[in-house]
């Protein structure tokens, strides 16, 4: 390989904790990747794992995820270039809450849920700070981290249940895992310097998006590859049960109902993969509006519907597809990773 293409490797992707994360798998897939591409898309990036290995790689990237959450670590990891947090921008998100009654839906929401009552608290006085910082990068990296460090600290990292006071109440629990106790405020200044080291500039102009992909796919151009890892039925398709509470805390919505013992946000984002009746029209479509992109990289796990040769059908009016198959050992893989099934990558192209 040239030093050309290997500079950036480097730098260090924050270990994620989100379902379905590939994370693991970049190198595998990095190996799939034609030479001569030179601009990419990572239409479902979650985490942004991926995205930040195209970067990593030199690529251009355009990054893209429904969620909010997931648009602001793409912000952050991806299309920032330079912008860090200083010791000025941690006084400005630590002081005080200005606004108590605008900025405490966490507290109204979620204390003795998710977080002891000075937890949530701490979390709205972070939040109606993050405006007075000086740039929409460094507002988008001071989000990333506290959304992360929220995650450190629920039990099992997803808001889809409410036992997490309880389970952190739990000497077994918390020997496993002792951010289950720490304060918020620890966890973020332990994140902190992870996170500052993984911004840098592959120098091209790398941008994050936040829609449906179906919506997204027929604006962009001159696109030499796109990478696919939708959520799939039978896995865990509902992104939304999962981290509402990120997306209620970056969105910090005004106009939401919040319902069932979770108090998740109510009308949800539109998705299209989340149910087994729309989830085959949808890909459908998705592959019809990918046309004009030469490359197509697609994600996809062994236990997940719809089944592979529903999936190969769906492609092959399209591009010629090669199954690569990764077996895991053990269960330690992320979304499906049970011992013994496959990660698998559809490789289309158009010869
Ligand atoms: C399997 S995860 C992607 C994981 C990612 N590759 C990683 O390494 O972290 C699927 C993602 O698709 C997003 N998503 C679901 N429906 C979407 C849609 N219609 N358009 C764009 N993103 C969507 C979810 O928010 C979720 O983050």
């Amino acid at each position: 390989m040239l030093f050309e293409e290997t500079k950036y490797l480097d730098y260090k992707f924050p270990e994620p904790q989100y379902l379905g994360a590939k994370h693991i798998h970049r190198g595998w897939i990095a190996q799939f990747i034609p030479d001569d591409v030179t601009t990419v898309l990572d239409a479902f990036s979650g985490s942004q794992s991926i995205a930040y290995m195209f970067k990593q790689l030199g690529k251009k990237v355009i990054t893209n995820d429904f969620l909010s959450f997931n648009h602001l670590i793409g912000k952050a990891l991806i299309e920032n270039t330079s912008d860090t947090l200083d010791e000025f921008d941690l006084e400005l998100l630590f002081s005080n809450n200005d606004k108590p009654h605008e900025f405490d839906l966490i507290e109204r929401l979620y204390a003795d849920l998710f977080f002891i009552s000075e937890e949530a608290a701490f979390a709205d006085r972070f939040r109606s700070n993050v405006h007075k910082l000086s740039t929409p990068y460094k507002q988008a990296l001071a989000l990333t981290i506290m959304c992360r460090s929220m995650t450190r600290k629920v039990t099992m990292g997803h808001f889809a249940h409410t036992q997490a006071l309880i389970y952190a109440a739990d000497p077994a629990r918390i020997k496993r895992n002792r951010s289950l106790i720490r304060p918020l405020k620890d966890i973020f200044l332990d994140l902190l310097p992870e996170y500052n080291a993984a911004v840098f500039h592959n120098l091209k102009d790398n941008i994050s998006y936040n829609n449906n992909i179906l919506d997204l796919l027929p604006t962009l151009n001159n696109i030499d590859l796109v990478y696919f890892d939708p959520p799939y039925c039978n896995s865990h398709a509902d992104y939304q049960s999962f981290y509402h509470l990120l997306e209620t805390y970056v969105e910090y919505w005004k106009d939401k109902q919040f319902i069932n013992g979770t108090k998740r946000y109510e009308p949800k984002r539109y998705s299209g993969y989340d149910k087994k009746s729309e989830a085959v029209s949808n890909l459908q479509l998705m592959f019809e509006r990918a046309n004009h992109i030469p490359t197509w990289l697609v994600s996809y796990n062994d236990r997940s519907f719809p089944d592979i040769n529903t999936m190969i059908g769906l492609i092959e009016p399209f591009r010629k597809v090669k199954v690569e198959r990764k077996t895991y050992h053990s269960g330690r893989g992320g979304k499906g990773s049970v011992a013994g099934s496959s990660e698998i990558l559809l490789v289309c192209t158009i010869n």
